[in-house]
C-alpha cells in the first residue's frame, strides 16, 4: 500500500475529475457533492476506459462509454450493467457484474492524497 499525493483541493472544483497514473495504476479522481472519491479508471465489463465517462443528472453516477454500465462512485457498485447496444446481454453470460475498484482519499491541509 502507497500514499500518493495528489494536489490542491482547490484545483479539483465539484463536478470535475482527474484522470491520474500513480506508479502504473490508473485513477479517476471525482469531485462530486458528496466530497472527494477516486476509483479504477477501467470498467469492469471489459476494462475499457472509463475517464470520458458521463456523470449522469444525480451527480454520483458514472456510465461508462461503452456499453453504458453504471457505477455509484462513492461505493463502486453497479447501479446498472451493460446494457447497450441491444445483444450486449449475450457477451454478459461471460462478463458478470463486478464493482468499481475504490481508493480511500485524504485531505490534510489543503492537499488530497490516495491510498493505493
Ligand atoms: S466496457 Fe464498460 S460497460 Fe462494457
Amino acid at each position: 500500500m502507497a500514499i500518493h499525493q495528489v494536489g490542491p483541493v482547490e484545483e479539483l472544483a465539484v463536478g470535475e475529475r482527474k484522470h491520474l497514473n500513480l506508479d502504473g495504476t490508473k485513477v479517476l479522481l471525482f469531485h462530486l457533492d458528496s466530497g472527494f472519491h477516486a476509483v479504477q479508471a477501467s470498467c469492469p465489463h471489459m476494462m475499457l476506459p472509463l475517464k470520458s465517462g458521463k456523470l449522469l443528472d444525480d451527480g454520483k453516477t458514472l456510465q461508462c462509454p461503452i456499453h453504458r454500465a453504471q457505477f455509484d462512485i462513492a461505493t463502486g457498485d453497479v447501479n446498472k450493467w451493460a446494457n447497450f447496444p441491444p445483444g450486449i446481454q449475450m457477451l454478459n453470460v461471460i462478463r458478470k457484474e463486478k464493482c468499481l475498484q475504490t481508493y480511500t482519499v485524504t485531505e490534510a491541509d489543503g492537499e488530497l492524497s490516495i491510498e493505493i
